[in-house]
């Protein structure tokens, strides 16, 4: 595996290598969500770049950048276990400089829930993502759907810049319990960590519901928000909201969509969404 921290040395490296090219965007800490996009880049493509960065330009002051996890060694072993060719790690420097004039900025999807909840965070994705994918020129690009409103963004920006690349979404992986994987349950007490699956068994309920027939999102919302409010270590909701699945605004009831949800328990907020139709 080939390690760069440079955007010439990325370029000369993808230069002459065989196509398709995968690029998996992360920002480290890796486990079991992120290696399953990597495992499915490697299946697809030819050659396979992954990036570790995390991105200043997305957490909001006050959020978790400086002790966001780093485990470097640990990632660069993982990823070249799971047969990556290229790994990016751009320092905040290489990647910004030393100040940046231009940012990308989605709306639409972009601006309800998470958009509205992180004021900015969606900018600095959108940022990242775009500076990655003209860096690395990947004809794949792949990306969870744990973090369901980022797709819905990265398709938006793909669309709206023409570029030339291929947006592949795969399925949240989950602990045994439900709980998304998130390098962010870390930080969550051992209480905190055994109460934190009701988030997913409130959306799995509705998800059931709606197949039941019961399609009316304030019904399924309602009934969403009850069961998580029966876990008293959940001090608060965000949002739980059923959405489409490409414009992130309230589902008219026609198209593909999505029910997510925020909460907090203390400290920390969890993030999660099923898939409705
Ligand atoms: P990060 O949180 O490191 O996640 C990298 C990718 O892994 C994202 O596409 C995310 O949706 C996916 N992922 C995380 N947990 C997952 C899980 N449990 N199951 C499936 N996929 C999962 O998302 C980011 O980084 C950043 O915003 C980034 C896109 C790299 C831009 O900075």
């Amino acid at each position: 595996m080939l390690h760069v921290a440079t955007v010439s040395e990325l370029r000369a490296a993808l230069k002459e290598v065989p196509g398709p090219v995968g690029l998996v965007p992360t920002m480290g800490a890796l486990h079991e969500g992120h290696m399953s996009l990597v495992r499915q880049a490697c299946a697809e493509g030819a050659t396979v770049v992954a990036s570790i960065f995390v991105n200043p330009a997305q957490f909001a002051p006050g959020e978790d950048l400086e002790r966001y996890p780093r485990p470097l060694e640990h990632d660069l072993d993982l990823l070249s276990e799971a047969g990556v060719d290229v790994v990016f790690t751009p320092t905040v420097e290489e990647m910004y400089g030393s100040g940046s004039a231009t940012a990308v900025h989605v709306e639409g999807p972009a601006e309800s829930l998470e958009g509205a909840a992180r004021p900015g965070h969606f900018d600095g994705v959108a940022t990242v993502v775009a500076k990655l994918l003209i860096q690395a020129s990947p004809d794949r690009a792949y990306f969870g759907r744990k973090d369901a409103q980022q797709v819905a963004v990265v398709r938006r920006l793909v669309a709206d810049l023409d570029l030339p690349v291929q947006v592949v979404v795969l399925p949240t992986v989950r602990e045994d319990d439900g709980l998304a994987i998130s390098s962010r349950n870390a930080y969550l007490t051992a209480a905190q960590r055994q109460a934190a699956p009701v988030l997913f068994r409130a959306l799995s309920a509705a998800r059931d519901r709606f197949h039941s027939g019961t399609q009316e999102a304030d019904v399924l919302e309602a009934g969403c928000r009850a069961l998580i409010a029966g876990e008293p270590l959940v001090e608060s909701v965000d949002y739980v909201s059923v959405v489409d699945a490409d414009t992130m605004a309230p589902w008219g009831g026609e198209g593909p969509c999505l029910m997510v949800a925020a909460v907090r328990l203390g400290e920390v907020r969890l993030i999660d969404n099923v898939v409705l139709d």
